[in-house]
């Protein structure tokens, strides 16, 4: 399989003022040495408790926001771009938020917010720009009258189409949706993932998924990444991670939805407690501190991955031969 995205080491530590006049620096480690490959086509989903990093993977994943590590992107460096192709590749990889009330300008009406990324991208002419906007409004779902009316004029759902639109009208070949169906009603919901899985096959995307949600996870991806504490604990193939979860973290992600989870696991694993900070994170194998398995060596060394399958793998000292 083609990867379209390789992170190789990935790290992010947001400086914060510890003092009032910010003498002390402290930082807090919201991504700690991530590898992760994305393969052409398919639908990565990213889950895990609100704080442990997915939007931080998926914002350095971009570039949006610095980092260390790698990402190659075709193969080639992102951070090594220069100008034209940092250009080129804002065009090919592209980010849908959450919040589709607040990422999209209240002063423009629907078609200046639809044009602006094309004139940004160096697409000129009436009749090219037009014939680009109407086509992505019908892949969308949306109608031509849409194009004179302004955000607030719309419900959530439709608000969320404009921004899919907006996002996907300089055809990318890579997606980052960061949480896209939480803030809209369940209803609604259903029709915006399917409209992604629609546009996924018509347009041959790729996308990384963020969502807390298990449900819309396991419906939507070809693979699970399940993040604690900003490292990637286990990932698989989607429905080997539901029927056959490995890492105590996972299973108490399923044990708390049982209804996505394979009914073996349903009851199996509960954790108390909440995220601990990740200013100062535990040692060794994060997940110490809340897993109900935790043995001595958990605390002094960290754990490597176990390999379970060609695509499955977990940190976890419990599969140390
Ligand atoms: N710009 C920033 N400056 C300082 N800290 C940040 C910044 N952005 C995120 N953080 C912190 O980094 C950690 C990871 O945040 P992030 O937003 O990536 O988590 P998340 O998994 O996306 O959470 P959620 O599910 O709530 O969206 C959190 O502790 C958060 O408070
Ligand atoms: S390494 Fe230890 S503490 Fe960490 S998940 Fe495995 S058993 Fe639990
Ligand atoms: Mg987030």
């Amino acid at each position: 399989m083609q990867k379209i995205l390789e992170i190789k080491n990935l790290s992010v530590n947001y400086p914060v003022s510890s003092e009032l006049f910010g003498t002390t620096k402290e930082y807090i480690h919201a991504l700690n040495n991530v590898s992760l490959d994305i393969y052409k086509g398919e639908v990565l989903g990213l889950v895990g408790e609100s704080g442990c990093g997915k939007s931080t993977l998926g914002k350095a994943a971009l570039r949006l926001i610095s980092s260390e590590g790698n990402i190659l992107f075709n193969e080639k460096n992102i951070k090594d771009f220069n100008k034209k192709e940092i250009k080129t590749f804002r065009k090919n990889a592209q980010l849908i938020f959450q919040n589709p009330f607040s990422s999209l300008n209240p002063r423009m009406t629907v078609r200046e917010i639809l044009q602006e990324p094309l004139i940004i991208h160096g697409v000129r002419g009436k009749t090219v720009i037009n014939e680009k906007i109407l086509n992505i409004l019908k892949l969308t779902g949306l109608d031509e009258e849409t194009l004179s009316r302004y955000p607030h004029e719309f419900s959530g759902g439709q608000r969320q189409r404009i921004a899919i639109a907006r996002a996907l009208i300089l055809r990318p070949v890579f997606l980052v949706a960061d949480e896209p169906v939480s803030a809209l009603d369940v209803s609604i919901q259903a029709q915006i993932i399917k409209l992604l899985m629609e546009l996924k096959d018509k347009m041959q995307l790729t996308i990384l998924f963020v969502s807390h949600d298990l449900g819309v996870v396991k419906y939507i991806s070809d693979r699970v990444a399940v993040m604690y504490l900003g490292e990637i604990v286990e990932i698989a193939a989607s429905d080997e991670l539901f029927k056959n979860p490995k890492h105590p973290y996972t299973k108490a992600l399923l044990s708390a939805v049982p209804t996505v989870g394979s009914k073996k696991y349903t009851d199996t694993v509960k954790i108390e407690g909440d995220l601990p900070s990740p200013k100062n994170p535990p040692k060794a194998c994060k997940f110490h501190t809340r897993c109900p398995f935790a043995m001595k060596i958990c605390s002094e060394i960290a754990p490597e991955y176990t390999r379970f399958s060609a695509t499955h793998k977990a940190k976890c000292h419990l599969f140390k031969e």
